[in-house]
């Protein structure tokens, strides 16, 4: 626990320098897929084996996928895969060239069972206290990145995991998929952002019948309160995620940062502020060559090219 809380203070909130990261090609699994592409693995010092960080390729490049794999724990979150993802994100947050991020799992069924429990039970109270604090700051780590973020859910998203997919921009889930906050079944609360993200998205009222109930919903409920943006068959939710995420990357990246940035910086404001903040990333686009490049399609009637200039 004394590495945790060493990592928790040498590790910034909010990384700041952004760096190339190094790749180098290699096939990575892909899943079953109409939208098979060549994947490019990127490798770099790993603080998890249970978190993969890869890089889509050719067409799709700009498309970042965070992979989780700890099948033996249903992708439950111990002290190994919290370093993994952190490093992940962290290493997303730095990279200029990503432009939209997939989080998905390579366990069959499971998006992620949520903290991990055999390991909890063998913490101090002072252990929890620190752990669940870096939980809840990596996933608003999450919820800063400046670029979208979808999690794409087949089967169960359960306590952290589903606080992790509410830190993301876009849910996309299989009808397959178990969500809910099981956490007061624990004699605790949702204790990475749940409590306060969760109502934010359906509301007061449905976010306190799901907390105080535990509930675990299928996938279409979860649809109809608005918990997740689209539910698809068992089974498509990765080639639906990576559908939307094909639509962002065509977008003028530096728009799609500032639409971001406008919108969770403006919801807690005033209008009037909120208006403000939406000039300020107008700005941001005007003196773009993406912009002009945009007009210059239009004009000619062709698709825009944009580099994020
Ligand atoms: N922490 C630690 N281990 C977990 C885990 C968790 N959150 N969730 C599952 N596992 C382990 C199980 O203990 C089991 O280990 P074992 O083989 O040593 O017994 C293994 O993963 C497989 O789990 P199992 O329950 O047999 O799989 P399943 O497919 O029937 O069900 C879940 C999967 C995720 C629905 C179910 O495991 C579950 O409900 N987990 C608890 C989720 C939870 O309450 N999370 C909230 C934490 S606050």
């Amino acid at each position: 626990m004394a590495a945790l809380t060493a990592l928790t203070k040498s590790l910034g909130y909010h990384c700041a320098k952004r760096s190339k990261i190094s790749t180098l090609s290699q096939n990575f699994p892909s899943h079953n897929s109409r939208f098979q592409t060549l994947r490019t693995l990127i490798l770099e010092p790993s603080l998890s084996e249970s978190v993969k960080l890869n890089r889509l390729s050719d067409y799709d490049s700009g498309i970042v996928e965070v992979n989780l794999d700890r099948p033996e724990a249903k992708n439950a979150i111990g002290k190994d895969m919290l370093s993994g993802l952190r490093h992940a994100f962290e290493a997303v947050d730095r990279d200029s060239s990503a432009r939209v991020v997939m989080i998905s799992s390579s366990v069959p069924k499971v998006f992620c069972a949520g903290a991990d429990l055999k390991e909890r039970k063998k913490m101090t109270a002072a252990e929890v206290h620190s752990f669940v604090n870096y939980l809840r700051s990596t996933f608003s780590l999450i919820e800063e990145l400046q670029i979208p973020t979808i999690a794409v859910i087949e089967g169960a998203a359960l306590g952290g995991g589903l606080e992790m997919a509410l830190s993301c921009d876009l849910r996309i889930c299989g009808e397959n998929a178990l969500l809910g906050l099981p956490e007061t079944g624990l004699a605790i609360i949702p204790g990475a952002g749940g409590t306060q993200r969760l109502p934010r998205l359906v509301g007061k009222s449905i976010a306190k019948d799901i907390i105080f109930t535990g509930r675990r919903m299928g996938g279409r409920d979860a649809m109809s309160m608005g918990l997740v943006n689209y539910c698809v068959p068992a089974g498509e939710a990765h080639s639906k995620a990576l559908e939307i995420a094909r639509e962002i990357n065509q977008k003028g990246p530096i728009a799609i940062r500032m639409a971001k940035r406008a919108i969770n910086e403006g919801i807690d404001r005033e209008m009037i502020s909120a208006l403000d903040l939406e000039e300020e990333c107008y700005e941001q686009t005007l003196n773009t060559k993406d912009r002009l490049e945009g007009l210059a399609a239009f004009a000619e009637k062709r698709k825009p090219i944009y580099t994020g200039e």
